[in-house]
């Protein structure tokens, strides 16, 4: 079935039906879902969630646009949520130029400072990077030895995909790859090994088409997955199953 590694349900844009969409994901084919906290305040919402659906797995983490909220204080509340069941993942940490909410340097020490978290703690990473490249890799080659994650919502070269592949990261690819001009991350789709591809929504954000634009939900992967299979030339389900089985493996679910 397929496994939605990254996705917003605690967003206020799901306020009206979370839990009827939630409860009909099995019927879309969707059998594993996990739940990404990117404020400071979220993360204790995502927790909660994964405790109340048994499809949903819960990632802590604060995003590189939200750091401005986290202090020693904040940051030792946070560490506290790792007790709680169903956490597997740090996430979602790195480096956002593109809205550059928060100062490089601010960015940077929350960054390493996650990826410090994530080694004491020993679980996988998800990385968001925008226009941040050569800052992302230069932070990772020094601090993300030896982790394992996802470079979420991938949307760099292929030469760069493929140095990820060869440190053990896998490339998150969601609904960016229906798009008609997203050309970079076609070709990255199709030099990859589908064994390191993982699939995403970041809904409620980047809908694939044709529900570009609109709010986007797991239900919708499909779409994903059915552009990967004609990009590589496989079956869908070839590609729900290897990445499902990738995800599962990286996020040490067993069922
Ligand atoms: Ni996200």
């Amino acid at each position: 079935m397929i496994f939605d590694t990254h996705a917003h349900y605690d967003d206020e844009q799901f306020d009206a039906d979370r839990n009827v969409l939630l409860c009909s994901m099995a019927e879309h084919g969707v059998g594993t879902i996990v739940n990404v906290s990117a404020s400071y305040s979220s993360c204790e919402r995502v927790v909660n969630m994964a405790q109340e659906y048994p499809f949903m797995y819960a990632a802590v983490g604060v995003h590189p646009d939200e750091v401005g909220a986290l202090n020693e204080e904040s940051f030792a509340r946070m560490k506290e949520l790792f007790k709680r069941n169903k956490v597997v993942a740090v996430g979602e940490i790195g480096l956002d130029y593109y809205w550059d909410n928060e100062s490089h340097e601010l960015q940077k020490e929350w960054f390493i400072r996650q990826l410090e978290l994530a080694r004491e703690l020993t679980l996988p990473v998800l990385i968001h990077s925008r226009d941040a490249a050569a800052d992302t890799m230069e932070i990772m080659k020094k601090y993300a030895q030896g982790l394992e994650g996802i470079i979420h919502c991938y949307s760099y070269s292929k030469e760069m995909a493929k140095e990820y592949v060869k440190m053990g990261f896998y490339i998150g690819v969601g609904g960016v790859v229906t798009f008609k001009n997203a050309r970079k991350l076609k070709e990255t789709v199709e030099v990859i090994p589908l064994e390191s591809i993982v699939l995403e929504t970041d809904c409620p954000y980047l809908a694939p088409t044709p529900y570009r634009g609109k709010r986007n939900n797991s239900a919708y992967i499909r779409y994903v997955a059915e552009e990967i299979a004609r990009l590589k030339g496989i079956s869908y389900e070839e590609v729900v199953e290897q990445t499902e089985k990738n995800a599962k493996q990286l996020y040490k679910i067993s069922s």
